[in-house]
């Protein structure tokens, strides 16, 4: 793909490759009897929700902003999830959610005289002790984790109101995992399942991943409807619907050396627009080149830098097919899920452009950051 039209950093959505997720979903949620929506957290690039409506029934939140946003640009009432509500939101949040999570037994009773009077659908996060994330910092279910009620800690009694149980507990994980979550589910909580009127299973059912195994999910899904047809199943991934749907587009602004390094300096900072990679931390993909051992010598082997002030500020080093030259694009593959929607303006470093390269191959610039953008952020 090329992306010459383009002198600024830009994310740009491929389209193409968006709706091909969003059908795949659909599909995935029909056969299986479920409701798959998608999660904000993850992909919130508005300009492109009257495509999602194409596709999905629904989305989830988990603020007052992600939640307005779902209800303006979406025009549907969004599941809501907060792992602690603000008192002062708590009102207009409950007026635009259609189903309404607690995250603990304490806070779920002091909002009942808010919540029980209404039409909200209200449901209790737990967390069933169960996941396949390796990485602490990502894992929903830790033993001593401040998400949801541990599922050996609830009340043997379904308490009075609640419709539904919220378990969010894997990332990026396989079918198979999804499946085990299920039967888990089943057997620690059975003596609440014949009063539920829904089962959130959360996030991280990576269904548009190359190799995914969707018989699998839709047989467990499916083996679960059977049994109990009286709960309604709710899918919320976030990953899964943004995945492999675009790119961070970037340019060499000088390239500098020291004892022997070589950095490309780019327009682009790893720690303002892809804090993943510093978090995880990870070396993203890079389009036409191979990651290889800091110290790895080459005339066309160089690190990465960003264009903030922050030392760390940069991920490792690659080898390109030929030497890098001042205003050469780099391509960071696979940046649209959480990526673009987790950027900051420290150091005042410029955002990168948003952008929709169209089914037509043209790319459309939907939003270029200004001065007032960063002024309007402390003041
Ligand atoms: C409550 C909840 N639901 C859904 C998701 C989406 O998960 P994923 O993007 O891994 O599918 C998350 C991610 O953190 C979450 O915390």
């Amino acid at each position: 793909m090329n992306y010459s039209s383009l002198t600024r950093a830009a994310f740009v959505l491929d389209e193409a490759a968006f709706r091909q997720n969003l059908q795949h979903i659909s599909e995935v949620a029909k056969q299986a009897d479920v409701d798959i929506i998608l999660a904000l957290k993850a992909y919130s690039f508005w300009p492109t929700f009257d495509l999602v409506g194409e596709y999905l029934a629904g989305a989830t939140a988990s603020s007052l902003n992600e939640a307005k946003l779902v209800f303006e640009h979406l025009g549907v009432k969004p599941h809501v999830y907060v792992p602690a509500y603000v008192p002062d939101e708590f009102d207009e949040i409950s007026k635009f959610a259609h189903h309404l999570t607690f995250n603990s037994l304490s806070e779920l009773e002091r909002y009942r005289d808010h919540w029980q009077s209404t039409k909200l659908s209200v449901g209790l996060r737990v967390n069933p002790m169960y996941s396949d994330v390796k990485t602490a910092l990502y894992n929903p279910a830790s033993p001593t984790g401040r998400l949801g009620v541990p599922i050996d800690e609830l009340p043997h009694v379904l308490p009075t109101g609640i419709h539904g149980v919220h378990v969010h507990s894997l990332c990026e994980s396989p079918a198979k995992s999804t499946a085990t979550l299920l039967k888990k589910i089943e057997n620690d909580l059975s003596h609440w399942l014949h009063q539920l009127k829904w089962l959130n299973l959360g996030g991280g059912h990576l269904m548009t991943k190359e190799g995914y195994e969707t018989d699998v999910l839709v047989q467990a899904l499916q083996g679960f409807r059977k049994r109990y047809p009286h709960i309604e199943v709710i899918l919320e991934p976030g990953s899964a619907h943004a995945w492999q749907t675009g790119v961070l587009v970037a340019h060499v602004l000088d390239l500098v050396k020291s004892h022997g390094r070589t950095t490309a300096m780019l327009d682009v900072s790893f720690t303002c627009h892809m804090p993943d990679t510093l978090e995880m931390p990870y070396q993203p993909t890079v389009r036409g080149a191979s990651t290889v051992g800091p110290e790895t010598a080459g005339a066309a082997v160089y690190h990465l830098g960003g264009v903030s002030c922050l030392a760390g500020d940069n991920v490792g080093a690659y080898k390109f097919e030929t030497p890098l030259e001042v205003g050469q694009q780099i391509i960071f593959e696979d940046m649209l899920h959480y990526t673009a929607v987790k950027t900051t303006t420290f150091n005042g470093v410029q955002h990168p452009d948003l952008a929709i390269k169209r089914r037509d191959g043209s790319i459309e610039i939907i939003r270029r950051f200004s001065f007032a953008d960063y002024e309007s952020r402390l003041g």
